[in-house]
């Protein structure tokens, strides 16, 4: 592979989940080895490729493109080395990063530079195409930079699905001069990762994307609200942002433009509420991070009582490849109304968990099979929970369909952020429905009463019926109060949780009823 003298550059992720399972011993330990046999080799700390059950995932370049092997562990780092100062043949040897079946099947838009450049590098994501979004916007007006994408057809990635350039339209509409820009990475959902892995492995895209939003609304401030147990994206961010106002791309003149973006970070408070918008800004206020009645809307009054955009990671981080390549080349990608790609998430009980970039129209099924590999226990699927805590729980008859906004309305369940948490056929749905009022009881701002009552009320429900008290009145009672949960609570988390509930009651019933066919329980309890 290379003549033993040849310089080598070597990729080892920086990556939570990769730090999880030993990539910063790995990092050491292939830098110590290459020193130890006088070898010339450069270690590189990029993104994950998002393969999680290879991490780490070392790659080295060669002439032909990268070269993967995983998962590595320290110890392997004396092999590793001899290998590629030889022709790269190894036990973990995996082949061509690019030619993984679980990476070309991909359309990465968002995630174009995730795992390839070095992530708080401004050159690397320079010369990886990086800014030329914001360098088209400044020589647009705001009303040119929303249509583009207004025309993309890109919708809010965090959960609601709301077209992002009406949003961006509405603050640009307000005749104030105090604007904001805040970003959502609070990430709360159950089963997602997808905001953390930009941040961690392209926070540049993500300081761009809001830094065109800036633009093109006439706000000069943003404030990213980062979830508190994401530390390794707090370093990544930090560091992108001081790059990005070194180099004028962020600050009191944006590239010589007269326009200013100044970008700040904030800490999240670590409650799921504070996910939701209106809490979200409570928070960014210094306040308790309570629901906010609406009207009116963040995008007329919002942080500090000023016009401001709310939107989420992913959102934001599609905007540069939008304006770089213009809104036609994202709309061409997807279905229906669903425009562009979403990064979906595999995550629980899957054999290959990690993160699939794909335009909307693929079907769960495919997602789940193709791309996951069917179930970690080898079992099979009974049920898969789509878009966070409050999505419905999607049995196996409607695994066919297609990864669309209103494909999924039709079933009953939602998209949300794109995570998918897998169940094999031990699963206990009744437990998992008592599990989502019970999250719901935890988590509630309190400031409602279907929520706030009625989760606490929903878990004795589900107990009753679980021990066969009252049963048919208990089933009809649990009905009813997802009723009220669902059309009486003011926002999503007492509004949704009916979602994972209903679904449970309708799809596995017998679960509630005791009556599931013994082969279907658990062996283990
Ligand atoms: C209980 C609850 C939690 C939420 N958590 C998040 C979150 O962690 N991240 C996020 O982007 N949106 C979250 N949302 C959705 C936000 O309220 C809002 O719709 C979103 O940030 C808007 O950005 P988007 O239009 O780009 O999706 C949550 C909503 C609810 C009801
Ligand atoms: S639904 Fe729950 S979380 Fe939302 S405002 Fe009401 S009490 Fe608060």
């Amino acid at each position: 592979m290379a003549a033993a003298s040849a310089p080598l550059t070597v990729y080892v992720p920086r990556d939570s989940s990769a730090l999880s399972v030993g990539a910063d011993e790995v990092a050491v330990a292939i830098a110590g080895e290459a020193a130890r046999v006088g070898g010339d080799v450069t270690v590189v700390r990029n993104g994950s490729r998002g393969m999680y059950w290879l991490e780490p995932l070392v790659e080295v370049v060669t002439p032909a493109g990268r070269r993967a092997y995983g998962p590595v562990q320290p110890a392997d780092a004396e092999g590793l080395v001899a290998a590629w100062r030889r022709d790269g043949a190894h036990p973990l040897d995996l082949g061509l990063t690019e030619s993984l079946p679980y990476l070309k099947g991909q359309e990465r838009l968002t995630f174009a530079r995730v795992g390839i450049t070095d992530p708080v590098s401004l050159d690397d994501y320079l010369a990886h195409g990086g800014y030329r979004g914001l360098e088209r916007a400044l020589t647009l007006s705001g009303e040119a930079i929303i249509k583009e994408v207004t025309d993309s057809g890109l919708r809010g990635r965090g959960g609601a699905a709301f077209p992002t350039g009406i949003k961006w339209k509405t603050v640009l509409d307000q005749p104030v001069e105090r604007k904001y820009v805040t970003c959502n990475a609070d990430e709360g959902d159950s089963g997602t990762f997808s905001d953390r892995m930009v941040m961690e492995g392209d926070p540049f895209v993500l300081i761009e994307g809001m830094t065109i939003a800036g633009i093109a609304v006439g706000a000069t401030r943003g404030y990213i609200y980062l979830r508190v147990e994401y530390p390794h994206a707090r370093v990544a961010l930090l560091e992108a942002i001081e790059a990005a106002t070194t180099a004028g791309y962020l600050g009191a003149d944006v590239r010589g433009s007269g326009k200013a973006f100044h970008l700040e970070l904030r800490i999240a408070a670590g409650a799921y509420i504070c996910g939701e918008e209106t809490s979200m800004l409570e928070s960014l206020e210094g306040k308790r991070g309570e629901v906010r009645v609406r009207p009116p809307l963040p995008a007329i009054e919002g942080l500090f009582g000023a016009p401001t955009i709310v939107n989420n990671v992913i959102s934001l981080a599609s905007v540069p490849i939008i304006l770089d390549r213009g809104a036609a080349h994202y709309r061409d990608f997807g279905m229906g109304r669903s425009r562009g790609t979403l990064p979906f998430q595999l995550a629980g009980n899957i054999k290959q968990g990690g993160l699939v970039e794909k335009a909307f129209g693929l079907t769960l099924r495919e997602l789940l099979y193709e791309y996951g590999g069917g179930s970690a226990s080898g079992r099979p699927i009974r049920a898969v929970q789509v878009g966070g805590p409050l999505g419905a729980y999607v049995p196996e008859s409607d695994f066919d369909t297609p990864l669309d906004y209103e494909k999924f309305t039709e079933i009953g369940a939602l998209l949300g952020h794109g995570g998918v948490v897998v169940f094999d056929d031990t699963v206990d749905m009744a437990q998992m429905a008592r599990y989502a009022m019970e999250f719901c009881a935890i988590e509630s701002c309190g400031k409602c009463t279907p929520c706030r009552i009625g989760s606490t009320r929903g878990v004795e429900v589900v107990d009753r019926i679980v021990a066969g008290e009252n049963r048919e009145p208990n089933m009809a009672l649990l009905e009813e109060l997802c009723d009220t949960m669902l059309n009486g609570s003011l926002c999503g988390l007492g509004g949704l949780t009916p979602y994972p509930v209903q679904s449970a009651l309708k799809h596995f019933r017998a679960d509630f009823e005791g009556v599931r066919p013994p082969s279907q329980r658990d062996s283990r309890s």
